[in-house]
């Protein structure tokens, strides 16, 4: 049986910088969204949606820095943002958006450790925890939907 080709570095790099894409997107989305959301349900969503950039813009902060350290070059285009005038649409784009990253740090936690980032690898186990919240919470919020 073929041994498997372990990760390069070059390999987690431009993961990184996918994972930075993605994180761009989050943090317009929910501002956009926030912005334009309308309905019943406004206030609520405005609040929640507000509340959820800091933790993305945290997130696309240590990704930047990251991938500066490892000798790479921040990303500096999101990953395209789906339009919405929807309110239970937006939320569904966010719902698979968040459910995709935890994916993808999922796999990103593997590379790491493979490669010895031990930091980075922890500093992914956390952003799992942040991002799996963000989507349970999103589910839970488009189950009980009127
Ligand atoms: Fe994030
Ligand atoms: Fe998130």
């Amino acid at each position: 049986m073929a041994k498997e080709k372990k990760t390069t570095m070059k390999e987690l790099i431009a993961g990184l910088n996918a994972d930075l894409q993605g994180e761009f997107n989050a943090i317009i989305s929910y501002l956009t969204y926030s912005a334009k959301v309308t309905g019943p349900y406004r206030p609520q969503l405005v609040s929640f949606l507000q509340t959820e950039i800091p933790d993305e813009q945290m997130h696309a902060q240590y990704l930047a820095d990251k991938i500066a350290s490892l000798g790479g070059e921040p990303a500096v285009t999101p990953k395209p943002v789906p339009q919405s005038n929807d309110a239970r649409e937006m939320l569904k784009f966010i719902y698979e958006a968040e459910a995709e990253t935890v994916e993808n740090y999922k796999v990103r936690r593997t590379q790491a450790e493979e490669l010895g980032e031990t930091a980075l690898q922890v500093q992914l186990e956390d952003m799992i925890n942040d991002e799996t919240r963000h989507r349970d919470e999103v589910k839970k919020i488009l189950d009980g939907w009127a």
